[in-house]
């Protein structure tokens, strides 16, 4: 074989030869923190069950405050699934639906309350727009719009991971995935209690929970029992890469997500396991 054509065939790259298993091997070349591709933006997700649910008495205050900060973010507004999603879940799974089934039925559910929440907003110049465009137009969008609205949900489809019955990666993990993917400046979840509690304040021992304003992905991660949030988000969290703290805000009350968005504490932040460069 002469040299030219092993030239052609042989791409030159430090990796072009090695096994991308070896941690000693991949990381000189691996280890360097990813660029942020648009670090002016601000994701917020919507609660599903905890605002869109509960129709105009909680969806018109929270459509209001976002409108008021057009003018000081660029936003991509992520909304999640709410009880159609519920009511989906328990129907497949009794019909033996596998999860990867499951997963874009409901990530259509979460786009339907997007669609309701962009229409509200469409006078102001926001529009829904699906994964694909979030996935390679969203720069562009984000030019000619102050914020764009979409899915939460992670479009993973038959990927979704096989680890339990109903889709374990949903809106907040969905959020949370793009915002550090993109290098965002924030990401803030937006639900209908006033942050993360020691236990759900709405539950059984509910009187007994105690309010969380600070605590690490890690800390969380030790708690038992339910949370506000996808509890795939506390591995994902553990393992950002841009994303440092999350703040869960409650939206019913007017004016925390506007003061969660100019950096104030309200809420609850949680620290994640990025650090700065
Ligand atoms: N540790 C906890 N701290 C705070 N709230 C909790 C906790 N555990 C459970 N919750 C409950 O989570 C509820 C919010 O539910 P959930 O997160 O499913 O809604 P959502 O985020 O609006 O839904 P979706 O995922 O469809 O967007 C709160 O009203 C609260 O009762
Ligand atoms: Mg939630």
């Amino acid at each position: 074989m002469s040299e030219t054509t092993s030239a052609i065939k042989h791409v030159a790259s430090p990796l072009a030869r090695q096994t991308l298993l070896d941690g000693d091997l991949t990381t000189p070349v691996a280890g360097k923190k990813p660029i942020r591709v648009l670090p002016w933006l601000q994701v917020v997700k919507i609660g599903g069950r905890s605002i869109m649910d509960r129709g105009s008495d909680a969806i018109l205050p929270i459509v209001a405050e976002l409108r008021a900060l057009l003018p000081e973010h660029r936003m991509l507004i992520l909304t999640g699934a709410g009880v159609r999603a519920r009511h989906l879940y328990s129907v497949g799974l009794d019909l033996g639906l596998p999860v990867g089934s499951l997963q874009p039925l409901a990530a259509s559910e979460a786009g339907q309350n997007g669609h309701i929440l962009a229409l509200l907003l469409a006078p102001d110049g926001v529009s829904y727009v699906e994964h694909s465009t979030i996935a390679s137009q969203l720069a562009i969008h984000l030019s000619a719009a102050r914020a764009v609205v979409g899915s939460a949900f992670p479009p993973y489809h038959h990927h979704e991971f096989p680890t339990a019955r109903i889709p374990p990666h949903r809106a907040d993990a969905g959020a949370f995935l793009v915002a550090d993917a993109l290098g965002a400046a924030g990401l803030t979840i937006v639900e209908d209690v006033d942050g993360v509690y020691s236990a759900d304040p709405n539950g059984p021992t509910g009187t007994e929970a105690t309010f969380l304003p600070e605590i690490s992905s890690a800390d969380l991660g030790r708690q038992e029992g339910t949370l506000p949030f996808d509890r795939a988000l506390l591995e994902i969290m553990d393992n950002a890469r841009h994303i440092e703290r999350v703040q869960v805000v409650n939206g019913r009350v007017p004016g925390r997500l506007t003061a969660a968005l100019r950096g104030e504490h309200v809420g609850t932040i949680v620290h994640t396991g990025a650090r700065q460069a």
